[in-house]
């Protein structure tokens, strides 16, 4: 079948311009002139910054486009007309030839695109275990010492049967113990001392400790980009990061055939607004990509809230607090998944941006 590009561009469901040389709107598709409540026809007259104002968001991406001639992505922006309350959006500005005469510009409104800001609206319901694991911890504590205490007595004087009773009653104690524990370091709300970072140091160590123990059976592989700079990072927190999505690969993945792959690059085109007209610029990015068995699809939208968990044992902790941490260090994390491919991507900013400040 010959695809029909009139149809696929009326068909797109999010906002696309196509700009002339003047960033004049030489194109807009259904989804925007209902954005804009101007037909296509009206809006061929008007140009960029007359429509979304001479200092929007969406004119600076443009030019910034054109000044690099290539394509750029701004994250949760917000997007206003005169009359219209802004809404929060990604922006895309791309060249659609070779000589960059002609740009695109997609406006993606964020309800449809929450993948990318999860370690952002993550952050509340985070926040609100942070709060409540300090209270619980420190009211779980005491009791639990006094059942696993009483256990303990009970075992001196009970026969071979009852003893397995009460060595039961220990092993759940002190699994409740743990679970305790990592509430509390989810809780630790100590604040992120930056310093400059070399992921791949901290992506080896991270391998090291995992081959050499939860995850021996897998092979793992890197593509680093050799050139990438220093991250502006905790090194140490970064290293549970990694340590943590590398032990949900590893636990995802059953049989012989397990693989994970880190990859490194640089992309200069990622952005996305931290409040008032600031943009955080977080171009290093890191994916982790595992061939295990996906993540249920009844997860994928909360894997990173707190105590969301497949496992019987797992206290689903563990991606709320990649999540934080990441958004502690000012970047992002997404993740993607599919049977046989899951992707977490880490996007986190330059060490020299830092300095910069
Ligand atoms: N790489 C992956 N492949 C498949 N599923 C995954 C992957 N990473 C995460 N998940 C899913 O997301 C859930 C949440 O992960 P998270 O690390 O937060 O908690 P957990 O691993 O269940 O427990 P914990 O890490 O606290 O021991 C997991 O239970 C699993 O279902
Ligand atoms: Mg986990």
């Amino acid at each position: 079948m010959i695809p029909d590009y009139e149809q696929i561009w009326a068909t797109l469901p999010f906002p696309a311009f196509v700009l002339n040389t003047d960033n004049q709107m030489r194109h807009a598709n259904s989804a925007a002139e209902q954005l804009v409540k101007l037909s296509a026809k009206h809006l061929q007259t008007r140009s960029v910054s007359s429509l979304f104002g001479e200092n929007s968001v969406i004119a600076d991406t443009v030019a910034q486009a054109r000044a690099k001639s290539g394509s750029l992505m701004q994250y949760n922006v917000d997007v206003g007309l005169n009359d219209m309350d802004p809404i929060t959006c990604n922006v895309h500005v791309g060249p659609l030839d070779a000589d960059a005469d002609s740009l695109l510009l997609l406006i993606q409104p964020t309800g449809v695109a929450q993948k990318m800001s999860r370690s952002i609206t993550h952050m509340a319901a985070a926040r609100s275990v942070v709060a409540m694991s300090a209270m619980l911890a420190h009211e779980l504590r005491n009791p639990l010492a006094g059942i696993s205490g009483a256990a303990q007595l009970l075992a001196m004087n009970a026969n071979e049967e009852d003893r397995e009773l009460t060595e039961l009653i220990e092993a759940e104690t002190r699994r409740i113990g743990n679970l305790i524990d990592r509430v509390e370091h989810f809780g630790d709300d100590r604040p992120t001392t930056l310093a400059a970072v070399n992921i791949h140091d901290v992506l080896d160590r991270a391998v090291r400790a995992a081959s050499a123990g939860f995850a021996s059976h897998i092979a793992f592989s890197v593509a680093y980009d050799p050139s990438l700079p220093d991250a502006a990072g905790d090194a140490d927190q970064l290293l549970q990061v990694f340590q943590n999505i590398i032990k949900n690969a590893a636990e995802a993945i059953d049989g012989t055939h397990g693989k994970i792959k880190l990859r490194t690059s640089y992309n200069s085109g990622v952005k996305f607004a931290v409040g008032g007209n600031r943009t955080q610029n977080v171009p290093l990015q890191i994916e982790i990509t595992d061939n295990g068995k996906g993540i249920p699809d009844a997860l994928i939208a909360e894997v990173f809230d707190p105590f969301v968990t497949s496992k019987s044992n797992g206290s689903g902790l563990g991606l709320p607090l990649v999540s934080k941490i990441i958004s502690g260090h000012g970047g992002l994390v997404e993740c993607d998944s599919a049977p046989g491919r899951t992707t977490f991507t880490i996007r986190l900013p330059l060490w020299r941006s830092q300095m910069e400040r």
